[in-house]
């Protein structure tokens, strides 16, 4: 059996009837005369050199592409090469990368630099294997690399591409199930170009951003119109399906901002797991600690401390910390963060170093001087300029 067969037979026992080989090649050429004609000019389109190409990318997962733009053009200024990436120092990097958030991208890409010199002579790997082995690189910017750099065609699917084509098609199938991008990659092996694949993923990537937009979507503007099922048969609100979203987790804190005598701020780095793992916040307090119905004090409305929370406060961080705080129960600001699957709600407090009990503490003293040389996480930038109510970073 061919591999087309194969690809056919997934897709009929989703009860997905691909369009015949005409209405696929005029399908094909539509997006593309649009895309020619309405192209986002974005700097990783004027280059096909695929270690450009996989740094966009990657930025581009979690980030819009005008917050990108700036950093791309950092990152590669100043590490050109794979080799430079490779030998980057976790500083540099995650300089380059403060602000962006979900910092595991950049580390993970460093390593990967590193199996492309130890494996592949310093070149990017053409092959889309290869390419998925590589740290950090699953399906989606293996197969966005491979099409984009080197004209293979391979599928791109993102939730971008998954929206478009649930729309098109009236895919019943949850866009959130890991099972289903399997279903839309072999949809996009039957309908990709194979001239220009890279330009048909960006093509879709590009309708998925500006006109089959999540929200404010008007089919009737779209240059797929006339292959737009959904569109044609008025069905486009019910897709794309999105069932059983993922709670997001939400967890409240008082964000402590201590400074000693020196005027130097104290700092905790974060643990190897979780969220902004190994990066650097104010001291994190757990609301819940304060009492019972710490989140609900915390975790929306702010208020001053009462009595008996301070004192629980400053007894927690000599427990914690070893250190003799005096608080100041002043609310300087609230500052809610939100990352993939979890909220954090933060009421930001300052307190001065009295003393310190002999144990001593494990906290990291960092003069405001100084702070320019740190990439500090945005929770931790957010705080600061809260504290001092003005924006330094
Ligand atoms: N989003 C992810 N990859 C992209 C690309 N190559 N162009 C535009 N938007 C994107």
């Amino acid at each position: 059996m061919t591999n087309c067969m194969k690809n056919k037979d997934l897709l009929k026992e989703k009860s997905i009837i691909m369009w015949n080989e005409d209405k696929i090649e005029a399908f094909q050429k539509t997006l593309l005369d649009w895309y020619d004609a309405n192209k986002r000019d974005l700097p990783w389109r004027r280059t096909s050199n695929p270690y450009y190409i996989w740094i966009s990318e990657i930025m581009l997962q979690q980030t819009q592409v005008d917050t990108v733009i700036p950093y791309y053009e950092r990152f590669i200024n100043t590490l050109p090469e794979i080799n430079d990436l490779a030998e980057a120092s976790e500083d540099t990097l995650l300089k380059l990368w403060e602000g962006l958030g979900y910092y595991s991208r950049v580390r993970n890409m460093k390593v990967a630099a590193g199996q492309i010199m130890a494996d592949h002579n310093g070149i990017f790997p053409e092959d889309y294997e290869a390419i998925k082995s590589l740290k950090g690189i699953g399906p989606y910017t293996a197969g966005a690399v491979s099409s984009i750099a080197f004209n293979q065609p391979q599928p791109a699917v993102d939730g971008n591409v998954m929206r478009v084509l649930s729309r098109l098609f009236e895919i019943e199938l949850d866009i959130g199930k890991p099972s289903s991008r399997k279903v839309f990659e072999e949809m996009i092996r039957l309908l990709i170009d194979r001239e220009r694949p890279g330009d048909f993923n960006q093509a879709l990537m590009d309708l998925g951003a500006t006109i089959c937009t999540p929200k404010n979507y008007k089919p009737e503007t779209s240059p797929v119109k006339d292959f737009n099922a959904s569109y044609l048969n008025e069905t486009w609100e019910r897709y794309p399906i999105k069932q059983g979203k993922k709670k997001v987790r939400e967890e409240a804190y008082i964000a402590l901002a201590v400074s000693n005598d020196k005027g130097e701020y104290l700092f905790q780095k974060r643990g190897s797991e979780g969220v902004l793992s190994g990066m650097w916040t104010f001291l994190m307090i757990p609301a819940d600690i304060l009492d019972e119905d710490g989140w609900k004090s915390f975790g929306g409305s702010a208020e001053s401390l009462t009595q008996v929370q301070s004192e629980i406060l400053v007894d927690y961080i000599k427990k914690e910390y070893g250190l003799i705080i005096a608080f100041n129960n002043s609310l300087k600001g609230t500052y809610t963060h939100i990352f993939s699957h979890l909220k954090w709600h933060l009421s930001i407090y300052e307190a001065k170093v009295v003393a310190e009990t002999v144990t001593g503490h494990s906290l990291h003293p960092i003069h405001p001087d100084d702070f320019s040389d740190i990439a500090f996480p945005v929770p931790t930038q957010k705080v600061w300029n809260m504290v001092n109510a003005i924006t330094l970073f």
